[in-house]
């Protein structure tokens, strides 16, 4: 099969993966009515198509995070890159770098921050879990200060793990090491085994310096996973505004009060985000709690966006309503599963084709023009 389009790269994934990654990257919480409600709500709304129109080149470009970029949506966080495809971190920071992309590495990442930056000189940023070690998390903090990183993005929506089933039936949650069993199933996918055994045997590098947190990334991952800080509050986040002197980002709000509590606490912006249907089932979808919370924190304050972006029309959907930005973490994650750095690259590409297309059908020459032209150009189906 040659993949057209991101829900060809999500067949080709669930090829090449062992299905309990597969799984992982794909399944939600509970029901995984959030996370179907992520892609369906972008079906409320309709984009106004505009024929006759003078042709004008086109400009992508656009600003959030306080700068201008070369296209409306970036690479976020998403764990274990390196576990779906060898050196997968570092696959897909050069495919978003080749086109001037920012892209963001989570705490659960196999390749460190240095490990990055010693690849690249382009926008890095960095996910930050707040650890119950306040230790940690501060060499976390300074790890990405000498790293460059300048956007920090802090996750708030994980303090408890949302039950995912499919993980829970694939016993993905007590993987701690290689057994025969897992192995077994590791061999139904020999393409990936090989790769991963060209890359050796992966751990998390940022907490290798840790033996209490084990060997080897599925134990390092779990031990991580159960210290992050369950009782994080918006003390915590004032706690790290004092110690984060770059741009701060709280991702994981969805109601207009929580993103106004946090522009109040002077972070720069915050992630609409419900973790992509992955924590409280029944919560909103993205894209329907984006126009409320433009409304109520002002035109100022950068707003970004996830959840369900599989296509072009969903991103220009996200900025007509009021998003400075988007951010994608299946759609590339499927990408990088199932074609390395390339299929990265080409899911940056097809969406890129996608907005480009859609853009010209309505008569809109640019991102800006999009975002100036807002609920006139994206509107509620009726
Ligand atoms: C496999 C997987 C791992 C993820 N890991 C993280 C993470 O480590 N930190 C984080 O803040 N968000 C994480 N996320 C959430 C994404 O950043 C993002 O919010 C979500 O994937 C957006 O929904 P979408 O994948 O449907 O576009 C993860 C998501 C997936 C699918």
């Amino acid at each position: 099969m040659h993949p057209i389009n991101v829900e060809d790269y999500r067949r080709l994934a669930r090829r090449r993966l062992p299905r309990i990654f597969f799984d992982y990257i794909d399944g939600g919480s509970f029901d995984e009515q959030t996370l179907q409600a992520n892609r369906a709500d972008f079906g409320a709304y309709e984009l106004k198509q505009t024929v006759l129109v003078e042709p004008r080149p086109q400009d992508l470009t656009t600003r959030f995070l306080g700068a201008r970029q070369a296209l409306p949506f970036m690479l976020g966080p998403v764990g274990f890159l390196g576990l779906y495809s060898g050196e997968g971190e570092a696959k897909a920071v050069r495919a978003a770098h080749a086109v001037g992309m920012p892209f963001c590495l989570s705490t659960f990442s196999i390749a460190s921050l240095a490990d990055l930056r010693a690849i690249t000189a382009g926008p890095l940023h960095f996910q930050l879990y707040v650890l119950d070690d306040r230790g940690l998390t501060e060499e976390f903090l300074a790890a990405a200060r000498a790293a460059s990183v300048d956007t920090l993005f802090v996750t708030v929506d994980t303090a408890i793990t949302g039950i995912r089933e499919r993980d829970v039936r694939n016993g993905f949650r007590s993987l701690t090491r290689l057994t025969p069993s897992l192995l077994a199933r590791f061999l139904l996918r020999p393409r990936w085994l090989l790769d991963m055994a060209r890359t050796g045997q992966p751990s998390v590098r940022a907490i290798e310096h840790r033996p209490d947190f084990g060997r080897g990334a599925l134990e390092q991952a779990a031990n991580l996973s159960r210290r992050i800080d369950k009782t994080l509050s918006w003390a915590d986040i004032g706690w790290l505004r004092e110690r984060w002197a770059g741009k701060l980002i709280v991702k994981g709000v969805l109601s207009p009060e929580d993103a106004v509590r946090a522009r109040d606490l002077g972070c720069d912006g915050v992630v609409i985000s419900n973790h992509g249907g992955r924590q409280l089932d029944g919560a909103t979808s993205t894209i329907r709690a984006l126009p409320g919370i433009r409304a109520a924190v002002g035109p100022e304050f950068c707003l970004m966006l996830d959840g369900g972006i599989r296509r072009g029309t969903d991103i220009v959907k996200a900025i007509g309503l009021g998003a400075d930005g988007v951010m994608l973490g299946r759609a590339y994650a499927y990408g990088l599963a199932g074609a390395s750095e390339r299929g990265v690259a080409d899911i940056i590409a097809i969406l890129t084709r996608e907005i480009s297309i859609s853009l010209s059908l309505m008569g809109v020459a640019s991102i800006d023009a999009l975002k100036a032209g807002g609920a006139s150009l994206v509107l509620p189906r009726r």
